[in-house]
């Protein structure tokens, strides 16, 4: 599973930096930057699916399995 941000619809509500910060940190800006867009560990599959789908603006889409 790989884990994609598109930084153009983010508009800060850090969900997803509460919701996994080892996927998450927060740029001084208040917005979301992704700590790795490799492939993620299989232990934050569950914790990515829920970033993404806590993300009001839909800026957090996943590809894999
Ligand atoms: Fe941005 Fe969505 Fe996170 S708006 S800060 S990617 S919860």
């Amino acid at each position: 599973m790989q884990i994609h941000l598109d930084a153009e619809k983010c508009q800060g509500h850090n969900r997803c930096y509460a919701l996994a910060p080892e996927l998450f940190d927060v740029d001084d800006y208040g917005q979301a930057v992704l700590l790795d867009d490799g492939e993620i560990d299989p232990s934050l599959h569950d914790k990515a699916r829920l970033a993404a789908a806590n993300c009001p603006e839909y800026a957090i889409t996943l590809t894999g399995d």
